[in-house]
């Protein structure tokens, strides 16, 4: 049962994000990470787009390309944490969903042309933190919901600790109300 980390939490030991992962994560055996601030992804450009769907056109998908989208099809589960950035996430986390989204690896076309989701996973879980609130403006969530029902992966789940920079806020006590709805998320893995 391989577990799939990305960690988008760009700030690492600083990030209240990443202690909500490493904690949700804990005891968990088979944990796979993607650093992404340790990756340092390239977007795509006309050149790496056109390289790789002439690849993708050929059926070969042997090219390390296709790396980080085979990890993510073949995990059983994906977690995903990230701060919650000008309204959604870091742009690391939408360059690695460009480097994953990979015709005929976490996707594919039908016969009759419909987009069918190839990956393995039965859920996505989204973990985030906010210097103020997410609510009414869960971009950064909303858009990895189409990306998992892209990918035809049944199920997402979410939790945030919200309102961390509001001067007066008790910091401990909105952390562990996201504790709460993690440890129920963790008991229903
Ligand atoms: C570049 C950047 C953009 C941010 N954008 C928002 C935002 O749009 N809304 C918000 O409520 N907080 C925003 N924040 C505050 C973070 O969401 C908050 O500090 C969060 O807890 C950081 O997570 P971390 O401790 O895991 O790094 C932003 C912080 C940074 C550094």
């Amino acid at each position: 049962m391989t577990v799939l980390f990305v960690n988008a939490c760009l700030r690492d030991d600083e990030s209240r994000t990443l202690e909500l992962c490493r904690e949700y994560l804990e005891g968990i055996d088979d944990v796979q990470e993607v650093n992404l601030g340790q990756l340092r992804l390239e977007p795509f450009y006309a050149e790496s787009v056109a390289y790789r769907a002439q690849l993708e056109k050929a059926g070969v998908f042997d090219d390390p390309i296709f790396d980080l989208s085979k990890q993510f099809a073949e995990a059983d589960e994906i977690v995903i944490g990230a701060p919650y950035w000008d309204l959604s996430f870091p742009a690391a986390l939408k360059v690695y969903i460009e480097h994953v989204s990979v015709c005929d690896v976490t996707f594919h076309y039908t016969d009759d042309a419909r987009c069918e989701g190839t990956c393995r996973a039965r859920h996505l879980t989204y973990i985030t933190t906010c210097g103020g609130s997410v609510a009414g403006a869960n971009l950064g969530y909303d858009y990895l919901c189409g990306i998992a029902r892209m990918f035809g992966i049944p199920e997402t789940r979410f939790a945030a600790a919200e309102n961390l920079d509001v001067v007066g806020t008790d910091v401990e006590a909105q952390l562990n109300a996201a504790r709460q709805t993690l440890a129920q998320l963790k008991a229903t893995r």
